[in-house]
């Protein structure tokens, strides 16, 4: 199997969510903003108290809050959180004893993030530099790991789902959505960075996505296909041929 180049892809990666932050109003291959959180299912009064920056700027592909099932007081971890709108929708859940931190490789991102949270005033949120394949954070700390969008885009899949396990406490949760395929895509298309940067060359075959979660050691317990289109008409037609499609997923760390 042709893999992309992983230097080209990170540059890629960094270039394409560089933008995003900073140019939330351009033309991209995926929808984005607001429309797209309340048509996934976002609670619009949530939406509402969370600083309108970071809503601009989503570009996740699923909703998974009411399969986190967040509690007051709860760390949570968000796996490539972007701008933000994820850890500061989570910081309404787990209120003020709540703590929630966002991890991404994208500096206007973080710098986007740190600067709404600073400008609201949201002080239990902390947004990390780091790499989700080796994240900054330490061995069961967290209840709840997320990730919207972005473990399509790493190259090493397995290793990512065995931090979020290491990083969860005994009976924690992995509450993701993300990007997987029906079929195996073609070579052409796993090795276009572009469209590997635009969540469909990095995505899974959805046994093998299952299977990866569960060899890191985590049960999942609900898998389910989101309203989720791709725009631009050569997305939409890989998307179409190889059934690339958006899923929300919860898994569990046994042990409680
Ligand atoms: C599609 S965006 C989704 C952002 C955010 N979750 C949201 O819903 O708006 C992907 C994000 O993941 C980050 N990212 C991609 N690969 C990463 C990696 N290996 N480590 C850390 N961050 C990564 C990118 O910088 C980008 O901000």
């Amino acid at each position: 199997m042709t893999v992309v180049d992983a230097r080209e892809l990170q540059a890629k990666v960094r270039d394409m969510y560089r933008q995003v932050a900073e140019e939330p109003h351009g033309t991209y291959h995926f929808e984005m903003g607001r429309p797209l959180a309340d048509r996934l299912g976002y609670a619009p009064d949530i939406l509402d108290r969370i600083p309108a920056g970071a809503v601009e700027s989503f570009a996740g592909v699923g909703y998974f809050f009411d399969l986190a099932d967040l509690r007051e007081g709860e760390r949570v971890l968000d796996l490539g959180s972007g701008s933000g709108m994820d850890v500061f929708y989570a910081a309404q859940l787990v209120g003020a004893m709540g703590r929630v931190v966002g991890i991404d490789f994208t500096p206007e991102q973080l710098g986007k993030a740190r600067q709404l949270a600073a400008d609201a005033g949201v002080d239990q949120v902390d947004f990390r530099e780091g790499r989700i394949e080796s994240t900054p954070a330490e061995d069961e700390s967290f209840d709840c790991v997320l990730s919207n969008g972005v473990i399509n885009l790493s190259p090493h899949k397995g290793q990512v789902f065995a931090e979020a396990a290491r990083v969860l406490r005994p009976g924690g949760r992995l509450a993701i959505a993300d990007i997987v395929s029906e079929r195996q895509l073609k070579d052409a298309i796993i090795g276009d960075a572009d469209l590997w940067a635009s969540c469909i060359g990095g995505a899974a075959q959805e046994d093998a996505y299952h299977q990866a979660i569960e060899a890191a050691g985590l049960r999942i317990e609900t898998s389910r296909q989101n309203p989720y289109q791709f725009i631009s008409e050569q997305a939409r037609n890989a998307s179409g041929t190889y059934g690339v499609k958006s899923i929300s997923l919860l898994a569990v760390k046994p042990g409680l």
